[in-house]
């Protein structure tokens, strides 16, 4: 389980061999990226998905190509910038490319120093993940306590886990680390709607952890919370402001907003690097980065059908308009802590300073 799983590693060849997420859960497929460009590919068509694994094929990305254009620094210049802008919104993506072309920059011998940088770059998340499954595992021991639970009910939307983040992920971290410490934990997975990344690929990882877990509709969350059967919320984020505010997948607000109201803990795990410095006010600053995405993901659903063959099904009207918005912002106010590697902090511009 936790520490065994890369959605991502380089082979011996040194192409690189991503997990192919677009077909989970039904088939376990890998793809093989060999260019810079095979690389953004992968990432604006949602072969690979999740802020902190986005920034790490950027990275490996930039390796790619200074594996194809040698010590011409320029040219790897001009092709990380298509990379850079690959996605719009986790800004992991792009402290990830700007940190590559930082090391390239200054470097006499271009490819080792890539490949060690992107190398790095992906163990370090190994290491950032494994210390937000710490702090939000004593977490959730201290809401136990509280309130005397012997099972803790946790709602989870979108995908953060092991294939959003090596290698246990953001909210699914102290998820993992509570059934290494034997804590009876179930979790509420909001299916995620329109490419149901919950109900595909965070089933998916808890199903294989042999995880509790229960699958439920988008708009759940609310009358589950007025009956007392969350205990806490976790999600992750896409990119979260120096003042607090966080971007994460759409829907994610709404959750935020009903465990307001029902006095319910909403907290959001993420990595150093999903902060973004620049912005503050998150729904107005960051509404220029939320990615507009292809109605047809509204208009079509996919599975498989009862001889587990891959299907794809129209379920609106042909000629109704759909309109696909990536993400949404939960504003500081509504967030209860943010549990980082560096420490559960306030989501407030002073205790988010003492950070970064
Ligand atoms: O569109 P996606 O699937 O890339 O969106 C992913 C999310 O919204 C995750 O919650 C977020 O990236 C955090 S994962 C470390």
């Amino acid at each position: 389980m936790q520490g065994q799983y890369r959605p991502l590693w380089l082979n011996d060849n040194g192409d690189l061999e991503v997990l192919d997420q677009r077909y989970l859960p039904h088939e376990k497929r890998v793809r093989t990226l060999i260019s810079g460009a095979d690389a953004a590919e992968a990432i604006s068509d949602m072969t690979v998905r999740g802020a902190g694994v986005i920034g790490n094929v950027a990275a490996m990305g930039v390796y790619l190509l200074a594996r194809e254009f040698g010590e011409d620094k320029a040219r790897i210049k001009e092709e990380a910038m298509i990379l850079r802008a690959s996605r719009p919104t986790a800004v992991n993506l792009m402290w990830a490319v700007d940190r590559m072309l930082d090391v390239i920059e200054k470097s006499d011998d271009v490819l080792a120093d890539a490949k060690a940088e992107a190398i790095a770059i992906c163990d370090e998340d190994v290491k950032r993940s494994e210390t937000i499954g710490k702090i939000g595992c004593d977490i959730i021991e201290k809401i136990m306590q509280e309130k005397n639970l012997e099972k803790i009910n946790i709602l989870t939307h979108c995908n953060a886990g092991w294939l959003a983040i090596i290698d246990s992920g953001t909210a699914l971290a102290p998820i993992y680390e509570a059934r290494k410490r034997g804590i009876d934990v179930h979790v509420w997975v909001d299916e995620t709607r329109p490419r149901n990344q919950g109900a595909n690929l965070t089933s998916w990882e808890l199903l294989d952890a042999g995880i509790d877990h229960t699958i439920i509709a988008d708009n759940t969350g609310g009358h589950l919370m007025q009956h007392d059967m969350v205990d806490m919320v976790i999600t992750g984020a896409d990119r979260v402001t120096r003042c607090g505010d966080a971007a994460n997948k759409i829907g994610t607000y709404l959750k935020a907003l009903a465990a307001n109201d029902n006095g319910i803990p909403f907290y959001i795990a993420l990595p150093l690097s999903t902060f973004d410095p620049e912005s503050c006010n998150g729904v107005e600053e960051i509404e220029i980065e939320i990615e507009m995405r292809s109605e047809d993901e509204i208009h079509i659903m996919r599975g498989i059908d009862e001889d587990g063959k891959p299907q794809e099904l129209r379920v609106t009207p042909i000629g109704s308009k759909g309109a696909n918005y990536g993400f949404d912002v939960t504003p500081a106010r509504l967030i209860t802590g943010l549990i980082t590697e560096a420490g559960l902090i306030e989501a407030n511009e002073t205790a988010i300073e003492t950070i970064l």
